[in-house]
């Protein structure tokens, strides 16, 4: 059996499923062209009949992302496909997946559907799916909570209709990799036609063993992978994409197989999904997290010091962290500084960089050298979607004995709007002073601060989390100055929730074109 294992990335898919990690088609496209230079084999772009946003991302993605197969998700309801169908069509690869729930739990209290009727669903699905595109993939949602006999029909059913991948997910990773790996070896036995399709596996992480399933079941026959880059996704997340190709890399010994991903491009892979969908790194992530190579205790550092294979079994150059990089200072001329964006993969158009480029000499004339994780930092401010509010000023009256209070001063299509307020400290009076300007009702659910290098000069950034009615928005701004860090967090926010309405105001027509019930 060919030990080649296709990395099926679904970060545009499962991983904007969590929650407040919604991403506009401009950042969608960006990742989407990062995933491609990582070398993943296929991109699952979106749920195009979820949103008229998710369509038109999709459809770009089609369009214009070059190397790897471009797949969008469909129930199985033609309306779903179809709108699938439209919005990938024109990649060089389209793949459409389908997906049906197996298990007895979801047809009889979700779907409310007897098995029988979901078999044939899947079939017609699969068969209708074919007519449009040659790559089909099948996905028996909560498989791993499904009757043994029945995944096995449903299975041949689907390859027979002409699905040319199979997926078994973990849905809600409750599976153990004995079991998981016990599956996909049964199905690989038991599935006569099984030969004309490829098994695919997609783990979530609800016990931690979302990468170890997907090993196992590597281990017994599948040869696609679904993962996420930094394992962001539904719940607890799915499995992460970096930690199953390293522990091919470091355990060839346990896991011979191999992948097309470019090892140098994970790093920064990392780095772009966790600012643009604003969902952080923890520090002690495996792989990508600060501390996975920082020694702290003496013994440890005595160690590395001596020879590295001590107390390390990943050297961070192998996934491009170290890439090389030079600080710029504010003497820096705009070539320099493009040059180190390419170097680092950020491509801006020529206004975007002009903003880019002033917001860097602002940094730089406050700090001696410009480290590359600041660079990165400071492309947060360069908005990929038209900022509704824009911060021009703010003052700041803060300190022992003294009632907090900021004057805040914003641009919003042009006109200047200036409001006062006090607050419990600087930060709640700022925030209080841009809801008078506002007048949008938001709740702060978790504010969190880092420097982004080390010293005293660091530039901070702030990442916080607001809802407002039912949804949940992230944030995020950065500055030397942690209060307007802070404010221009709360900014980006309230700008994304107020593109995110304005899609929502689009919807009808998309939902008319292609039937969707509300
Ligand atoms: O977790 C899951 O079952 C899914 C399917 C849609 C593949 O995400
Ligand atoms: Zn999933």
């Amino acid at each position: 059996m060919d030990n080649r294992v296709i990395i099926f990335d679904s970060t545009l898919r499962d991983g904007e499923q969590t929650p407040g990690a919604k991403l506009n088609a401009r950042e969608k496209l960006e990742i989407a062209r990062q995933l491609a230079r990582l070398g993943v084999d296929v991109i699952e772009a979106g749920f195009p009949i979820s949103s008229p946003g998710d369509f038109r991302a999709v459809q770009q993605i089609a369009k214009t992302v070059e190397g790897p197969v471009i797949a969008a998700l469909a129930r199985t309801v033609k309306d779903d496909i179809d709108c699938a169908w439209e919005a990938v069509k024109d990649a060089a690869k389209p793949r459409l997946h389908i997906f049906l729930a197996s298990s007895d739990l979801h047809m009889d209290k979700k779907l409310r559907k007897d098995p029988e009727i979901c078999l044939q669903e899947a079939v017609e699905a699969v068969r209708y799916a074919k007519s449009l595109t040659a790559d089909v993939e099948y996905s028996l949602e909560d498989a791993t909570r499904s009757r043994e006999d029945y995944i096995l029909r449903v299975v041949a059913a689907v390859v027979d209709a002409g699905a040319t991948v199979v997926n078994i997910p973990d849905t809600v990773g409750f599976a153990t990799p004995e079991e998981y790996g016990g599956l996909i070896k049964t199905i690989r036995k038991k599935v006569p036609n099984i030969h004309k399709a490829m098994l695919s596996v997609h783990c979530h992480n609800d016990l931690g063993l979302a990468v170890y399933n997907s090993l196992a079941a590597i281990q017994n026959g599948a040869r696609q992978v679904e993962c996420n880059i930094n394992g962001i996704g539904e719940r607890a997340g799915n499995a992460a994409l970096e930690e199953i190709v390293l522990a091919m890399i470091v355990r060839p010994d346990h896991f011979p197989f191999t992948t097309g991903i470019n090892l140098k491009e994970i790093y920064r892979t990392s780095r772009m999904v966790s600012k643009l969908t604003g969902i952080p790194i923890p520090v002690n992530k495996a792989i990508i997290g600060i501390n996975a190579f920082a020694h702290s205790s003496g013994i440890h550092q005595d160690g590395v010091l001596k020879d590295k294979r001590t107390y390390e079994i990943i050297n961070a150059d192998l996934i491009g962290g170290q890439a090389a990089q030079m600080n710029l200072t504010a003497r820096s001329g705009r070539h320099a500084v493009r040059h180190q964006l390419e170097t680092m993969n950020y491509q801006l158009g020529a206004k975007e960089f002009e903003t880019f480029y002033q917001n860097f000499l602002q940094l730089a004339d406050k700090k001696k050298e410009v480290y590359p994780e600041e660079l990165e930092a400071l492309l947060i401010d360069i908005s990929f979607a038209e900022p509704t509010y824009e911060l021009t000023y703010l003052q700041i009256v803060s300190g022992t004995g003294t009632v907090p209070a900021a004057v805040v001063r914003l641009r919003k299509e042009g006109e200047l709007l200036e409001e006062v307020s006090r607050g419990t400290g600087p930060i709640d009076a700022a925030y209080k002073a841009v809801d008078k300007i506002t007048k949008i009702d938001t709740r702060l659910e978790n504010y969190n601060l880092r420097a982004v290098t080390h010293g005293m000069d660091a530039l901070g950034e702030v990442s916080i989390k607001i809802t407002h009615e039912d949804k949940i928005i992230i944030g995020r701004g950065v500055s030397t100055d942690i209060v307007e860090a802070s404010v221009k967090a709360y900014l980006d926010s309230i700008n994304k929730l107020i593109n995110m309405q304005a899609s929502l105001n689009n919807n009808n027509a998309f939902r008319n074109r292609f039937h969707v019930k509300t």
